[in-house]
């Protein structure tokens, strides 16, 4: 691909005034232009994925969810009573919630980058869950992973469902994985991980659940472009682009993009960059697993023993896998 035309401007204020937003200017400039996926999560971004869970298209959530319904007990005993329940990713923290129940966790500790909605979220279910103890935290985990101390370091499970993994690169998620492992005490044995994984299927299915009939899935991933103004100054008009999703079945993913509408400018502070009409800015990647990608992926972070259950049409797994 051609260098993007990128102009400095330097009557604007400099990209050192926000060194936060580093790597999300360096996405823009890039010659492929990406913006990095923790963006999404906005307050209004964090609605939309709510949002996107509930479609009839969108199966992952609604299948998990009816895989830990249907496996309840057995999920239980892999993962015993009194659990340190770590939910990376919490958002409105349901899924967890559902397992309340079943585990009987001794401290719930939901981690999401979107402060706002996690304190929400919390608050509402401290007043459903009183006795248990919970200890929200604010943070980017996908940049690093140190726990307050004020977190049982016994029986830790760290719980990621929604296929989230997925939205890494192959090579990020098994560094993701290892620093989970390296979360939990060396000699293994204790600790775990409770994680849910799409499977690969059919792209028709695969598709229709990343670009939505009403379009809930192009407004949360348009809504990046407004986040993406309010942290850094630049001026997207999210009317010039367009949601663009496909399944990329060699690389066993779908691809989210925004596509320039027009030949277009957009300014930020420091410079300003050209995109022709159709040129795309990469927004995520949703990776799909085999059943042997996912052992593969578990044993090489560290993590054995590991049980896997699914729905009757196998679009989905659930996995727990133990500290080597
Ligand atoms: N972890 C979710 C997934 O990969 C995130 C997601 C769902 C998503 N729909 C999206 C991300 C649309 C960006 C755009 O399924």
């Amino acid at each position: 691909m051609a260098q993007p035309a990128l102009i400095p401007s330097p009557w604007e204020s400099s990209q050192e005034d926000h060194p936060a937003h580093a790597e999300l200017l360096a996405g823009l400039a890039a010659a492929e232009a990406v913006i990095p996926p923790k963006y999404f999560y906005d307050p209004l971004g964090s609605k939309l994925f709510e949002a996107i869970c509930a479609l009839p298209e969108y199966y992952p959530t609604r299948t998990e969810a009816a895989i830990f319904a249907a496996h309840q007990q057995a999920i239980a005993a892999a993962v015993g009573q009194g659990c340190t329940l770590i939910d990376l990713g919490a958002g409105n923290c349901a899924k967890a919630a559902a397992l309340f129940e079943a585990l009987q966790p001794r401290q719930y500790v939901p981690v999401d980058i979107s402060t706002d909605f996690l304190h929400q979220s919390v608050a509402g279910l401290q007043k459903r869950f009183p006795q248990l103890p919970m200890l929200p935290l604010a943070m980017d985990f996908s940049a690093t992973l140190e726990l307050p101390e004020s977190v049982d370091a016994q029986g830790r499970l760290f719980f990621y469902p929604g296929s989230s993994l997925g939205n890494f690169d192959p090579g990020q998620a098994l560094a993701f994985l290892r620093r989970l492992r390296a979360a939990l005490p060396p000699q293994g044995g204790d600790g775990a991980i409770l994680i849910g994984l799409d499977l690969v299927k059919d792209a028709r299915v695969l598709e229709a659940a990343y670009d939505d009939a009403i379009g809930v899935t192009a407004a949360f991933n348009l809504n990046v472009l407004n986040h993406v103004n309010a942290l850094t100054g630049a001026d997207f008009n999210a009317r010039d682009w367009r949601h663009v999703a496909f399944y990329n079945a060699r690389q066993q993913r779908i691809e989210m993009h925004l596509e320039a509408r027009r030949d277009l400018i957009v300014r930020w502070p420091g410079a300003r960059r050209t995109f022709h009409q159709g040129e795309r800015i990469h927004t995520e990647y949703s990776h799909k697993f085999s059943e042997q990608d996912i052992l593969g992926l578990l044993e090489q972070a560290g993590f054995g023993r590991c049980r896997m259950w699914f729905d009757e049409r196998r679009w989905f797994a659930v996995c727990h896998a133990q500290a080597r």
